[in-house]
């Protein structure tokens, strides 16, 4: 049963628009795991555009199921995560330039960096370090390589494919990247640009995935239907009931 972990990085967003208190992540926090959600994501960038470091200590306090901690391999950035123990860090790329994250860590170029990260998280006690990487076997290979327990497979080429033929081809592709990290004895994660429309046809295809991150999609249908029954739906969705 794949679970679902929602991100809360874009009600940060909106608080930090109007330099408010409000809403606050933490508060939808709370609402997500009250509707069902298996865990809480955030990203805690190093220009702290939307999550702080406020945010990231309450959210250590009163999120009550699986908390993962997305990060850059920013050295102050890797040394909070270690202090906050999170179950779960995601290691993703980061520009200041970018909207959003736009695609896995290339690996194979930055090995040695890497695997100083990955080592440094794992023996501070975080239990599970995952590596968000594209659907590429080099990459998921260079993932185990430099100690990685998990990869988080970037869903947003499949995610963003508006032709029926691609999107199928993309989730094939995912699907294979999914075999092989399983086979690497990696647990399977996936996210971006996951939505209620093109969940299904991921959900059919690629085998192996234990959690997947949703944002955007959950938290912009929030603002019309309430998020509680945003995550619901999407629950339904994800888990089937
Ligand atoms: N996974 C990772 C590594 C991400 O960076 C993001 C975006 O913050 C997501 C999942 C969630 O993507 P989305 O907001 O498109 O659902």
């Amino acid at each position: 049963m794949t679970n679902l972990l929602i991100n809360v990085d874009h009600i940060a967003t909106l608080r930090n628009a109007r330099r408010e208190t409000f809403p606050d992540p933490i508060h939808a926090a709370v609402l997500c795991e009250v509707a069902g959600a298996d865990g809480i994501v955030f990203h805690l960038r190093e220009d702290r555009r939307h999550i702080t470091e406020r945010d990231v200590r309450l959210l250590k306090e009163v999120v009550k199921g699986k908390l993962d901690f997305e990060l850059s391999t920013n050295e102050e950035i890797v040394s909070i995560c270690c202090d906050i123990q999170p179950e779960l860090a995601t290691l993703v790329p980061e520009r200041r330039e970018e909207v959003t994250t736009e695609g896995g860590l290339d690996i194979l170029s930055n090995r040695a960096r890497l695997e100083q990260v990955v080592t440094k998280v794992l023996e501070a006690g975080v239990r599970e370090v995952a590596i968000f990487v594209d659907p590429v076997t080099e990459q998921i290979k260079a993932a185990a390589d430099v100690g990685a327990n998990c990869i988080e497979l970037h869903t947003g080429d499949f995610s963003n494919a508006t032709l029926p033929e691609n999107r199928e081809r993309l989730a094939s592709v995912l699907a294979d990247a999914a075999e092989a990290g399983h086979e690497l004895g990696l647990a399977v994660h996936a996210g971006h640009g996951l939505d209620y429309r093109n969940y299904h046809l991921f959900k059919r295809t690629v085998p192996h995935v234990e959690e997947v991150s949703i944002g955007f999609a959950v938290i912009a249908q929030s603002v019309l239907v309430g998020i509680e029954q945003a995550v619901r739906d999407m629950r339904l969705i994800v888990k089937g009931y």
